[in-house]
């Protein structure tokens, strides 16, 4: 018997879908969720009425999959009030985790095997779950226009590239995505062109590595696109549109993707580039193939063209043999470039990575715990320092709607990703408007209207 009622079924199968993990993974439920409603399903948001239950899972730290563990329990208990409830666990931890998944779940489909999700789903019985979890170098879903699931309207992702080249000893997500792809920039444009005609007004290329971006034009090589080119044939589509990106590799950052964002305006002034460390003994044994003088280069260069440009970043506290020194190297390195804000982790093995076979996981939880509590408190006065610098500065603001403590306000980002609040006079998202920084905190800016 079909775990799922027929398509032809005048009430539509129902799917739910959480999703879990960094933005790409965002940008591929909107991916499924096309390619499902292609085969006859509707969204629902209400898992108690939902005919398919998904999880686009995350495994890139232990944690991130231990949460996802105590949601399959939760999904199984709707599997066992409702007959014919089908539940899925899709994306990186599919990925990773393969048929120990199928024991819990009816389905299980790793990033690159999305467009299969409507027969893997019809082949599903109580007695024959279904996988797939083959990975694909030319996987891109170029053509597929994703279902968007964002509430207001303004901004949106568009994933540029598939998957990761780099081996960083620490990460699972080559394994998880697979080899590196370009996706066909003019579908990219194609995209984003139809958003802005749809009214969104911000776009956010997404790529794990996205100035590796590369398209090859098998028949014209003077077609060739780099991520340079790609951004400017996105910032071109109008000056209404503002184009973001993430994320930057600084091993790979090139001075032409920096001038570049420097020509137009409605390219984002902000850059997020992932530190890891400030040490480079450290950095060498993550395989980042940068180190600390390297990666200070490239931020006095990014400052030197764009000397407003917000800088965001990831640090991992207690990787393999971190050291007091190697932990002192990431507070100064921090204390010295004042990034705006970043996302810090302890360093969590993983399983399969060139770290879990070469170096042992060796900093004990609490000293990690401790080392990562500093670097918390040491980003917490340095956003407020950062943000301290933008007082008095006008600033342009993309709209996004009400304040979420104070409903008389408005929020929105201004081109350095900065939050900003400020006086409600009527915009609605979507709308530009010019603001004047009066006060701040370490997380927004408090702004007056001008
Ligand atoms: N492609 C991006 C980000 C990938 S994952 C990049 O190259 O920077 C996002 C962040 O998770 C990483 O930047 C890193 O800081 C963190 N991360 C990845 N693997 C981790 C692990 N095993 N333990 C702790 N943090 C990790
Ligand atoms: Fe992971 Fe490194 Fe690839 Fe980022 S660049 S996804 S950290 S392997
Ligand atoms: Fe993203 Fe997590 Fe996969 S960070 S690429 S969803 S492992």
């Amino acid at each position: 018997m079909n775990g799922i009622r027929p398509i032809s079924d005048p009430s539509k199968p129902k799917v739910y879908i959480e999703t879990y993990g960094c933005q790409r993974n965002v940008n591929d439920s909107e991916v499924i969720l096309s390619i499902l409603q292609d085969a006859g399903y509707v969204l629902t948001e209400n898992m108690n009425d939902a005919d398919v239950i998904l999880a686009n899972t995350c495994s890139i730290r232990d944690n991130a999959e231990q949460r996802i563990w105590g949601r399959i329990d939760q999904f199984r208990l709707q599997k066992r009030n409702r007959e014919g409830v089908v539940i899925g666990i899709v994306g990186c931890m599919a990925e990773r985790l393969k048929d120990k998944l199928l024991e819990k779940v009816d389905l299980v489909a790793g990033p690159d095997s999305y467009r299969s999700l409507p027969q893997l789903l019809k082949a599903i019985t109580p007695e024959t779950p279904q996988i797939n979890v083959l990975l694909s170098h030319e996987e891109t879903y170029a053509d597929i226009a994703p279902v968007r699931l964002d509430k207001n309207g303004v901004s949106a992702f568009i994933s540029i590239m598939r998957g990761c080249n780099n081996v960083c000893s620490y990460c699972v997500v080559p394994y998880t995505r697979g080899a590196e792809r370009s996706r066909d920039p003019y579908t990219i444009v194609n995209e984003a062109k139809v958003l802005y005609e749809n009214g969104y007004k911000e776009v956010t290329l997404l790529g794990q590595n996205v100035d590796s971006y590369f398209w090859k034009d098998a028949e014209r090589p003077d077609r060739n696109v780099n991520f340079a080119q790609l951004l400017e044939m996105v910032a071109k589509i109008s000056p209404e549109l503002r184009v973001r990106f993430s994320t930057s590799h600084p091993k790979d950052i090139s001075d032409e993707v920096i001038y570049t964002m420097a020509l137009y305006e409605n390219i984002c002034k902000h850059i997020h580039l992932p530190v890891q460390s400030g040490s480079s003994v450290m950095l060498e044994k993550m395989r980042r193939k940068y180190n600390r003088e390297w990666y200070l280069e490239r931020v006095a260069k990014i400052r030197s063209v764009i000397p407003d440009c917000g800088l965001t970043t990831d640090v991992i506290a207690g990787f393999s043999g971190e050291t007091e020194q190697d932990h002192k190297d990431t507070l100064s390195l921090m204390e010295e470039v004042v990034f705006d804000s970043a996302f810090m982790f302890a360093y969590s093995e993983r399983p399969g990575t060139l770290a879990s076979k070469k170096y042992p996981d060796d900093i004990p939880y609490s000293l990690k715990t401790e080392r990562l509590n500093e670097i918390i408190a040491l980003q917490g006065r340095m956003s407020l320092k950062s943000n301290e610098k933008e007082i008095g500065k006008r600033l342009k603001v993309l709209v996004e709607g009400p304040s979420k403590k104070n409903q008389k306000e408005l929020c929105g980002r201004a081109s350095s990703n900065k939050m900003c609040v400020f006086p409600d006079m009527g915009e609605k998202a979507g709308d530009y408007c010019e603001v004047e920084v009066v006060s701040v905190t370490s997380a927004t800016l408090i702004c007056k209207r001008i």
